[in-house]
């Protein structure tokens, strides 16, 4: 089990206070908080060896290239990637899709080819794929979901056809909490012929990732919801398909040779690291992995996982609350998405964040789901490491707060 008392003393931003009560920070889902090793981590670089990576001869610009590699090689170890060739840094998780999207659909794809997606992603994993098809002619499918927030998976084996190119899915949905049967999923492509794209934004702060074992062709991911700074994405991809596609974004860094009409392509991964990359919080994000790692994974789900049932279960005994998502936590991360009835998320959270409690108000960035559910928005929980079952505590006494500041106005409709 994880020590959270411990763990909360490496947080310096736990101990304000807003509104003038102590912060809950149930934001995670969106960006998490960051330990005093990872800011250390900056200030150390900016104070002993700022310098840029790659060109330089002198001793600073050898030690910033060579923490910069090292995390390259540590998230490699991180997702047990083959090598830290088929590691791409990119600025998030967003801009990773996007590079797939572009340097492999805008060359592969042609009109009546198709890519299958689910109607749980992100807009980051569903707009991307919406450009490439008006691009290339391709068409989208769908995945739906069933009213307790699974995927269809018996829709998903007919959605598969000999047209199908690539299928791109999240691990786990940042509203519904869902953790998907990506593995099976991905044999499915594959034995269809299809590439498989993982939206793992949410997945890999709280789940072990093997990509081998997966057998994933690209899995996408951002630093910042894992402890690391912001600006720091990272793109798996198999090497022979780094190898074989074209450049996302042109410039110094990516190209090994240059003539004043063409170019020629810097060896994997750094063919994609076009200009100066986020150096800093690159290494910074490496402190991060070695804080998670030190946790253990199987102790950062179970706490996840004991939170998001003590969440739902006190949530489940106020009047009029409607929880999404999966009942069962084996089947879900700790994301706990709710709606009460008669009040709208973002009034329940303008009355949480004068109790000091943040959670997150909106459409959380996927509007179709949004509709699938039948309302406009929803209130979200979401833990990390460091939050107890006292915060828990605390959201439901901010919501009886709000439960008796509004009464109950008209209810939330799309
Ligand atoms: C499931 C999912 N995919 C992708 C993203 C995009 O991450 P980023 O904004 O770091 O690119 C998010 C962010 O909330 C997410 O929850």
């Amino acid at each position: 089990m994880l020590d959270v008392t411990r763990i909360r003393q490496d947080f310096p931003i736990l101990h304000r206070k807003v509104h003038d009560k102590p912060l809950v920070y149930l934001d995670n889902a969106a960006t998490t908080q960051k330990p005093h090793q990872v800011i250390d981590a900056l200030v150390n670089y900016y104070s002993r060896y700022n310098a840029n990576i790659h060109r330089g001869i002198h001793a600073l610009a050898e030690e910033a290239t060579a923490a910069y590699e090292e995390v390259r090689a540590r998230t490699a170890g991180f997702i047990h990637a083959p090598s830290p060739r088929s590691i791409v840094f990119t600025r998030n998780a967003t801009e990773a899709i996007n590079l797939v999207a572009n340097a492999w659909g805008r060359f592969r794809l042609k009109p009546g080819d198709e890519i299958c997606l689910s109607e749980m992603e992100h807009h980051s994993n569903l707009v991307p794929w919406q450009l490439l098809a008006k691009a290339t002619g391709a068409r989208l499918s769908f995945i739906g979901i069933t009213d307790d927030g699974h995927l269809k998976l018996e829709e998903y084996a007919h959605k598969l056809t000999s047209k199908t190119k690539l299928v791109a899915v999240t691990q786990m949905s940042n509203v519904l909490g869902t953790i998907n049967p990506i593995d099976r999923i991905i044999t499915q492509a594959h034995q269809r012929g299809a590439l498989v794209v993982i939206d793992a934004a949410q997945s890999a702060p709280q789940l072990r990732l093997d990509v081998q074992q997966l057998d994933c062709d690209f899995l996408a991911f951002s630093s910042h919801k894992m402890l690391g700074p912001t600006g720091v994405g990272i793109l798996y991809a198999r090497e022979e398909l780094l190898e074989s596609m074209e450049p996302f974004l042109g410039g110094g860094e990516m190209i090994s040779d240059v003539q004043l009409e063409s170019a020629t392509w810097n060896e994997i991964p750094w063919k994609y690291e076009a200009g100066t990359p986020n150096i800093a919080d690159t290494i910074a994000f490496g402190k991060a992995l070695d804080y998670l790692e030190r946790l253990g994974f199987p102790n950062i789900r179970a706490h996840e996982q004991e939170l998001a049932s003590y969440a739902i279960k006190r949530l489940q005994e106020l009047e009029d609350v409607v929880v999404y998502g999966p009942r069962d936590v084996q089947d879900r991360g700790g994301v706990v998405s709710f709606n009460l009835n008669g009040l709208h998320p973002h009034d329940v959270g303008t009355v949480l964040d004068h109790e000091g409690v943040a959670i997150r108000a909106g459409h959380h960035c996927a509007k179709p789901l949004m509709r699938r559910l039948g309302v406009a928005a929803t209130a979200r929980a979401s833990f990390y490491v460091y939050n107890t079952v006292e915060e828990v505590d605390r959201l439901i006494e901010a919501i009886h707060v709000a439960k008796a500041f509004f009464g109950k106005p008209s209810r939330v409709t799309v």
